[in-house]
């Protein structure tokens, strides 16, 4: 079935916005949609407001583009001046969150919105009351959940109204394989995997859309899967798969996400036109099964 997320592989985040300035921004974004990339995804959370802010002077000084583009913002990670961070996804939170984005980003709706990270203290009836306000306001047409897993998706399924979850965001690359991971080694002691509980299946069976942020980040921010001595391997075997599809290594590593289904969605941080085309040449490559493993394997990972 088609859907903003299936039909869009490839989505511009616009989390590294610190050093860009707003033309460099309208420029990429220009040239994105130019090439076929339409899906943007920010936060509220992202440079403490500032993507947002310069997002909306882009979308200011161009009005036009918004009819092209598909933006997708989140709202629950609360960082400020003097407070200490910590998760919102109180109704109040939710609606005010989602107010301010719309007026940072001089929108007058968001085509989807996602819950950054979980709460320890969200109520799903709460959230359910919200996304209902915000859905039949015309504010939010679509909805979804980032860096949460099956129980808290289940929770919040449980109240789901007219307006149900769609998608979920989580980091997914060949530099951070633990959604994967667990799929090969249910039981098996020997990998050290996380217990992600059947996630990735779980998004699969409920008909989620996955979208992988991060894609080409070693860990948690540790740098490039391109760069880090830790994937000498996999680099090495990138270079040689890049030259049998005739292809680049960044568009490899992004078939081997995009590879796992139509539900999949890569998220690129890149402000490089040249390399945000290398992700989208990714999105159209089909690796053999034989070269999808033998890369899952290059990084490390048990496949026994
Ligand atoms: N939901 C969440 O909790 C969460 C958390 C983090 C991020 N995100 C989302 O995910 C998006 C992507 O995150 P990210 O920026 O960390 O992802 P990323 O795309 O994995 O990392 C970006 C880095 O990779 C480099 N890169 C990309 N393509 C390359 C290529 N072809 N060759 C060489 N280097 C390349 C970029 O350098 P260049 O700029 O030089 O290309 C940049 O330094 C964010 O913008 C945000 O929207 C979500």
């Amino acid at each position: 079935m088609n859907s903003i997320y299936s039909d869009n592989r490839l989505a511009l985040g616009l989390m590294r916005l610190k050093d860009i300035s707003v033309e460099e921004l309208e420029n990429i974004i220009e040239g994105a949609l130019s090439m076929g990339v339409s899906f943007f995804d920010i936060s509220d959370v992202y440079c403490r407001h500032e993507s947002e802010i310069k997002l909306g002077e882009v979308i200011k000084r161009n009005p036009d583009l918004r009819t092209r583009m598909i933006i997708q913002s989140k709202c629950g990670i609360v960082k400020e001046d003097n407070i200490f961070p910590h998760y919102d996804l109180s109704e109040d939170h939710i609606k005010n969150s989602l107010k301010a984005s719309l007026e940072r980003m001089h929108l007058s709706y968001l085509d989807s919105y996602l819950l950054h990270r979980p709460d320890i203290f969200m109520d799903n009836k709460e959230i359910s009351r919200s996304f209902n306000s915000l859905y039949d306001n015309g504010l939010v047409h679509h909805f979804g959940v980032s860096n949460m897993d099956v129980s808290q998706i289940e929770y919040l399924k449980k109240e789901d109204g007219e307006h149900p979850l769609e998608c979920c965001q989580l980091q997914l690359g060949l530099g951070q394989l633990s959604l994967l991971s667990q799929t090969f080694n249910a039981n098996n002691p020997e990998e050290n995997h996380l217990n992600t509980d059947g996630l990735f299946f779980y998004i699969k069976k409920e008909g989620l859309a996955l979208q992988c942020w991060s894609p080409y980040q070693y860990g948690f921010f540790k740098g490039s899967i391109f760069k880090v001595p830790e994937l000498k391997k996999t680099q090495d075997l990138l270079k040689e798969l890049a030259l049998k599809y005739k292809t680049t290594d960044c568009a490899i590593a992004t078939s081997f996400l995009t590879d796992l289904g139509p539900f999949v969605q890569v998220i690129t941080g890149s402000m490089n036109l040249s390399h945000i085309k290398e992700s989208l040449e990714g999105t159209k490559i089909k690796l053999t099964k034989e070269d999808w493993y033998r890369l899952y394997a290059s990084t490390g990972h048990l496949l026994p």
